[in-house]
């Protein structure tokens, strides 16, 4: 049997790699192991040996303490692999399958599964539907920042990549297909992008980038990212956004720039509960300040997704309505407005094989606009700490040293 290694949170600010278990077809005790899915027997699992793993703003808020995710915890949810070992239950995903990982787990068999909503699935979680690797109150399924990483009902949640070959050429791009191309695609499609539409999207990290990209691959007409990271707006403009540079004031001024009115026909929320306030307030956070903005320069009638994440329990807020996940947001104008919202995780399985088909096929260059980086594993806490400081990059593990040349 392998050794495994991981990356594993060790306290506010802190990710250490060092040697874990290697994966079994059973569930075992350890750090965030929700009680009731200790001993889970799963053998419909696969092991994949994971080629890319990507580090994601969902773990910064994690590693930036503002969650109760204990220290011990082995992180990442971002897989991409190549299938080690299936158990016996698994019948049609085979040893050497390069594969994509979707960072919900979900059980293919109950009312939300067969719905299609993978991201709130009832079988995985104890604690409530919804599930993801390596997570604060995910279930306890161990994180595939990871040599190896074990994934249940593998015929269900695995994606094939076609030829391996192929795949390895791409890797990069195929990596996003884990979260952050179909959750940027999902904030798109459920804000109502389409062709001509004009778009305002809050923050330029990669799930703003990859929602950017998205439009455009929709159709959009004009696509204006907003951040207060000049870096990450760059990067935005290299692909063909507009940009808004939200410390110099409020999104609508630079939407009225940009497009003559103050207004636009979809918003996406790429940001979450850090948000900061803008102009002024931009050195400090304002929970709600995102959610509000995007109601009030979306046209009446429109629609605003929300993949930035919102939390139930927030131990670093300012205050104690914000620590239970209570923001103050503008409902009436929402209302008002007869706005539609779309919020929670992204149900990666209803977008990933199209959007594998549209990187295959060299319809969209997702790595080039999320600039994705490859780094060995080891080297895992520099890029948690470059990525907390706002790099405009998109770090790849590589803990098997195949992304070498990928870049
Ligand atoms: N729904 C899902 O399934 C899903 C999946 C992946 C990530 N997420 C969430 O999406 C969010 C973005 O992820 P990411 O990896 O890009 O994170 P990130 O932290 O790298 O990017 C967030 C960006 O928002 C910017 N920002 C802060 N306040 C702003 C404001 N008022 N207006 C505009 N920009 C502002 C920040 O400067 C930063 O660049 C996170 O909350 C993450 O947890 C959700
Ligand atoms: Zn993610
Ligand atoms: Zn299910």
């Amino acid at each position: 049997m392998p050794g495994n290694k991981g990356v594993i949170y060790e306290g506010p600010g802190r990710v250490e790699v060092r040697a874990t278990d290697y994966p079994d077809f059973e569930l075992k005790d350890g750090p965030g192991v929700n009680p009731a899915n200790v001993g889970r027997k799963l053998p419909h699992a696969a092991i994949i040996k994971a080629i890319a793993t990507n580090i994601c703003g969902s773990d910064q808020h994690m590693v930036r303490g503002r969650t109760t995710a204990p220290q011990g915890l082995v992180l990442g949810h971002e897989i991409t692999g190549e299938v080690a070992e299936v158990g016996p239950d698994v019948e049609f995903v085979k040893v050497g399958d390069m594969v994509s990982v979707p960072f919900n787990i979900s059980c293919g068999r109950c009312r939300n599964c067969k719905e299609g909503k993978t991201g709130i699935c009832e079988n995985v979680n104890p604690d409530q539907p919804g599930s993801a690797y390596g997570y604060v109150d995910m279930g306890g399924w161990v994180g595939g920042q990871a040599e190896y990483v074990l994934v249940p009902y593998a015929d269900w949640n695995l994606l094939k990549f076609p030829d391996r070959d192929q795949a390895m050429e791409k890797i990069l791009d195929l990596a996003m297909l884990a979260d952050i191309f179909p959750t940027g695609f999902h904030g798109c499609v459920t804000a109502g992008v389409g062709p001509g539409s004009t778009v305002y999207i809050a923050g330029a990290g990669p799930v703003g980038l990859a929602a950017a990209a998205s439009a455009f691959l929709l159709g959009a007409a004009v696509v204006i990212v907003g951040d207060l990271n000049k870096e990450r707006l760059a990067q935005a403009r290299g692909f063909g956004c507009e940009t808004a540079d939200v410390s110099e004031g409020e999104p609508a001024q630079h939407i009225e720039r940009i497009l003559g009115v103050p207004e636009v026909d979809c918003a996406v929320d790429a940001v979450g509960f850090e948000a900061r306030g803008h102009g002024r307030e931009a050195g400090t956070e304002h929970p709600a300040t995102v959610l509000n903005t995007i109601m009030a320069v979306t046209r009446a009638g429109g629609a605003v997704g929300i993949p930035g994440l919102y939390v139930t329990g927030d131990p670093g807020a300012k205050d104690e309505a914000a620590r239970q996940g209570s923001l103050s947001i503008r409902i009436g104008l929402g209302w008002a407005k007869s706005l539609s919202f779309t919020t929670g995780q992204c149900p990666v399985m209803r977008y990933n094989r199209q959007l594998m088909m549209a990187i295959l096929h060299d319809r969209v260059r997702i790595a080039e606009a999320v600039n994705a980086t490859p780094i060995p594993l080891d080297q895992a806490p520099r890029g948690y700490e470059e990525f907390d400081k706002g790099a405009a990059r998109k770090y790849v593990l590589d803990p098997h040293g195949m992304l070498a040349g990928a870049a």
